[in-house]
């Protein structure tokens, strides 16, 4: 028995390839660089997303029918009391509850929309503010952070927005993955599969750290302080959020995707440099303090540390942030999901028994 099942080989998968050792991420035969270099939210989802739904997506078509979606979706926009109470991603959840479930390529399309429409619109009623509804016109990263702000964003910030939805849209048998997997292999339909995920993904071990990075950084406050608190935190046996993963060795190649697509928008001032600064003093005092302490365990940065300072640049309040993760990786959910109900059987695992037996008689 594999205790979290790692190095369990549990699919088989066209759809991405996470190679630990040597920190590479291939997506559809595309490196992650490539990918990030000229790709946009709809590029990457074409990719995706080909031959899974129907023959050949390409990015353009994919663009005007998610406009499309997002305005239908609208529909499903409502501000109700229970909704208010709860965390961005648990209302975000709850309307995507509401939507019909199916196989077919319109439920998809009907789930790459509906989180991208849900969050900014959760955030907004949640401020009291009267939400802004999409535009089928523009792209789906500069509509998501035009329906949060009510402002049309600058290019950097478009630009930002997109490479970080590229760059998370798919990764391997992660634990949001599989759930969607297992709900395919059940022939439960799309949105049950993606309501799964969710689930999954909000944990603070997957999908909910990037809030927690931002916590220990104003906890941190100066980079002198860095050494004293990681020192304190781990002392008390705490996980540094932002660090260490179950596949990567090294550094994970997603974190530096980040960090440079935050540089954009550091060189033209939209956001403050000294909160760069300060993570960058915190991510090497980290990285130091966890060489020293866990020697036999190689902790590097993970995707997590700058997400979360990308995601504070552009705007998107802490308690948004695995909301926007679910943007992005409901495409990954989906290809998945469709690849398991083409490709694959029930999943059915076995456990073994630990417990009592009756006493024979
Ligand atoms: N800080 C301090 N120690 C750590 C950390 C960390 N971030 N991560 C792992 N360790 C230690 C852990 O305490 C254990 O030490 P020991 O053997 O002495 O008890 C050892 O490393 C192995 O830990 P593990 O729990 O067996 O490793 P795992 O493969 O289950 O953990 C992880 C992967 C991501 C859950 C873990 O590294 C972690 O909790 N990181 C912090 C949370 C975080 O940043 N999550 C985002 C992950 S990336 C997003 C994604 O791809 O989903």
């Amino acid at each position: 028995m594999k205790n979290g099942l790692e190095d369990v080989i549990a699919a088989e998968t066209r759809l991405s390839d996470v190679d630990g050792p040597a920190g590479r991420l291939i997506i559809r035969g595309v490196s992650l660089d490539d990918l990030v270099a000229d790709g946009t939210y709809e590029s990457v989802a074409a990719l995706l997303l080909d031959g899974l739904l129907e023959a050949h997506v390409n990015a353009e078509g994919l663009k005007e029918r998610l406009g499309a979606a997002r305005a239908e979706i609208y529909a499903y926009v409502v501000a109700d009391a229970t909704l208010l109470a709860l965390p961005p991603v648990d209302a975000m959840r709850a309307l995507i509850a509401r939507l019909p479930d199916g196989e077919d390529f319109e439920t998809a399309f009907r789930l790459l929309a509906a989180p991208a429409v849900f969050l900014p619109a959760v955030l907004r009623i949640q401020r009291g503010e009267a939400p802004v509804p999409p535009t089928a016109s523009i792209s789906q990263a500069a509509d998501i952070l035009r329906m949060m702000t009510g402002r049309l964003p600058s290019v950097e910030q478009t630009a930002a927005l997109d490479a970080y939805l590229v760059t998370i849209s798919d990764h391997g048998l992660n634990a949001s993955t599989f759930a969607s997997r297992v709900i395919a292999s059940t022939h439960a339909g799309l949105t049950s599969s993606v309501l799964a995920a969710i689930s999954a993904l909000k944990g603070p071990l997957h999908g909910g750290a990037p809030g927690p990075v931002l916590d220990m950084l104003d906890a941190i406050g100066a980079e002198s302080h860095a050494k004293t608190w990681l020192a304190a935190a781990l002392d008390r046996g705490e996980r540094l959020m932002g660090f260490g993963h179950r596949i990567y060795r090294v550094r994970d190649p997603r974190a530096d995707a980040l960090k440079n697509a935050l540089k954009p928008l550091v060189a033209t001032g939209q956001v403050d440099r000294s909160r760069i600064t300060l993570a960058e003093a915190i991510e090497k005092a980290a990285l130091a303090m966890l060489k020293e302490r866990k020697p036999d365990r190689p902790l590097d940065v993970n995707v997590e540390f700058y997400t979360a300072l990308l995601l504070e640049s552009l705007g998107f309040p802490r308690e948004a942030f695995t909301g926007v993760f679910a943007i992005g990786r409901t495409v990954g959910w989906i290809a998945h999901a469709r690849e398991q109900l083409l490709e694959g059987r029930l999943i059915r695992p076995k456990s073994v028994y630990v417990g009592p037996f009756p006493i024979a008689a």
